[in-house]
């Protein structure tokens, strides 16, 4: 089972990355699944109907979340009628949408597991126990589990790698929008990193016009941020699974932007 994972694409210009090379990046490495994280998709901040389609359109198979998932309002009036779109499973009972999917793959199935981190993020429910729960669910329909941690610290984004070493197939952090170096095999067979890094804009903060950043810095007064313009930037991870145990053979960092050209 390989799967291709593109963290964050944040508003229009990570849509036009998705569209040039999604397909390139399918050419490339013939994964199975490609799993995207869209919680940025829409001007910046959550995902609509419209971008949904749009996504999927470009080749992603599921469209995972993060605490923007409930920025557009719109979200509301699809998400419980689609089967591909994932959001933060450790949010309250009630909440609308799922918190993991179990996705067909020819003959084999993987799950699809959105989870949120607490630290420096809104206090929803415990993400380990109700991973833990999910994960005892979905090991007795595949092996092959997969996991987008979306967290603002390092240290939870370890722990939950660590929590679910030899569990889970692999665990791959989103939301701090910095693709982190880290990316290994953990030692009972789990594929990591801290942090998958964003899609879209290459010049700005996080995705965001760097001058308005800087300014709310320099002034600490309230601004409304931009989505940046230019440069992209396309980031992701491609991560082979063993066919028998589920379990990681080998995770590889994508990382496309002008410095480093894409290469088939
Ligand atoms: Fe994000
Ligand atoms: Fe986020």
């Amino acid at each position: 089972m390989k799967v291709l994972f593109i963290g964050d694409v944040v508003g229009s210009p990570g849509r036009n990355v998705i569209k040039e090379y999604l397909h390139k990046l399918k050419g490339k490495y013939r994964p199975d699944i490609t799993i995207v994280n869209g919680e940025n998709a829409a001007g910046g901040k959550g995902l609509t109907d419209k971008i949904y389609h749009e996504l999927k359109h470009a080749g992603a198979d599921v469209i995972t979340l993060g605490n923007h998932a409930w920025d557009k309002k719109e979200i509301f009036d699809f998400i419980d009628n689609v089967n591909d779109v994932v959001r933060p499973a450790n949010f309250p009972k009630g909440t609308p949408g799922a918190g993991y999917i179990i996705k067909n793959v020819g003959n084999k199935k993987i799950a699809v597991i959105n989870g949120q981190g607490r630290t420096f993020l809104p206090p929803i429910d415990c993400p380990f126990r109700v991973i833990e729960e999910i994960v005892s669910e979905v090991k007795k329909i595949t092996p092959y589990i997969f996991l987008d941690f979306h967290a603002e610290a390092t240290s939870e984004k370890l722990a939950i790698g660590w929590y679910f070493d030899g569990v889970v197939s692999a665990v791959v952090g989103t939301h701090t929008h910095v693709q982190t170096a880290d990316e290994r095999i953990l030692p009972k067979g789990t594929a990591y990193i801290t942090d998958v890094g964003m899609t879209g804009p290459y010049d700005g903060i996080l995705g965001m016009d760097k001058d308005i950043i800087i300014n709310r810095f320099l002034t600490s007064l309230p601004a409304k941020f931009e989505v940046s313009k230019g440069r992209e930037q396309c980031n992701g991870v491609f991560i082979s699974l063993n066919s028998k145990t589920g379990l990681a053979e080998s995770i590889q960092r994508i990382s496309i932007n002008e410095d480093r050209p894409f290469f088939d």
